[in-house]
């Protein structure tokens, strides 16, 4: 046992929930995983550039495939479980889990989450961002607004040795504060040798609780925010999509984090 297993141990051993040791990135991983992550970035920055009004989600798909596999990665969505798309794209009342299509065009006044995900010579990076065409509605753009600032908050809250529970509250009190909702069973999760790795990471725990943040952990910072209730549905005939129950609006922000022995590094955002 060296000096990083005997701590671990005594925190277990007072009930703390810690990460098995595989889930701690060794520096050689760390700096794979940043690659994947630098692509990651410049993927969301390439759709950044492009995406318009009068274009289609699926036109958005086909920036994403072409941006990555020319840059040398695979996008990690296609064919991830059965996901048929390289980039999940979720307009307005979707939570998460759009999938890009042809005869979906963006208008004046929608809301997109853009979510996506990479694998470069095997290692997986994955964030998110809201786009807002043209002009929206005052109450679109306050749920955006709250939303980076959720997660924002999240990741200030973030600390080494720190708990998962303090970066949920922090963003479901800051969610809550304005009148919002913060989707539960869905949520973020451990990244870096797979697409999903554990944790899960819940945004609506208490603060102290879940698992310790231990040095060498990484994993995404991805609240859904629903401007009415929390509850949501899947599309039957696609099995993905997820829509809001009451119909209301939903945005989403995701960073990727990777825990240092003094920060909480963002990797992609
Ligand atoms: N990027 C999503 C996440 O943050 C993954 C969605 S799975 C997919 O977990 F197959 F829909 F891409
Ligand atoms: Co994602």
């Amino acid at each position: 046992m060296d000096k990083l297993d005997i701590k671990l141990w005594s925190l277990a051993a007072r009930g703390q929930i810690v990460p098995d040791r595989s889930l701690l990135k060794t520096p050689k991983q760390i700096a794979a995983i940043k690659k994947s992550a630098v692509l990651n970035t410049a993927v969301l920055d390439h759709v950044e550039a492009h995406i318009h009004a009068g274009m289609s989600t699926e036109e958005i798909d086909r920036l994403v495939y072409d941006f990555t596999t020319e840059h040398g990665g695979i996008p990690a969505p296609l064919n991830y479980q059965g996901f048929p798309k390289s980039v999940c794209t979720s307009l307005n009342n979707v939570v998460c889990h759009g999938i890009p299509c042809e005869d979906e065009i963006l208008e004046e006044g929608d809301i997109l989450n853009v979510d996506v995900s990479t694998i470069l010579n095997g290692y997986y990076s994955d964030a998110s961002r809201m786009f807002t065409i043209g002009e929206i509605s005052p109450r679109a753009a306050k749920l955006v607004r709250v939303t980076k600032e959720c997660v924002e908050r999240g990741l200030r809250a973030a600390k080494p040795w720190g708990h998962l529970g303090d970066i949920a509250y922090a963003i479901n009190t800051h969610a809550r504060r304005n009148g919002y909702s913060v989707v539960e069973d869905i949520g973020g999760h451990g990244i870096g040798l797979e697409f999903h790795e554990t944790p899960f990471v819940s945004y609506v725990t208490p603060k102290g609780t879940e698992m310790v943040l231990v040095p060498g952990m990484m994993f995404t910072i991805e609240p859904m925010i629903n401007e009415g209730g929390p509850d949501f549905f899947i599309d039957e005939d696609n099995g993905w999509t997820v829509y809001t129950e009451d119909d209301g609006l939903s945005a989403q922000v995701e960073y990727m984090v990777l825990v240092t022995e003094r920060s909480v590094e963002v990797l992609t955002k």
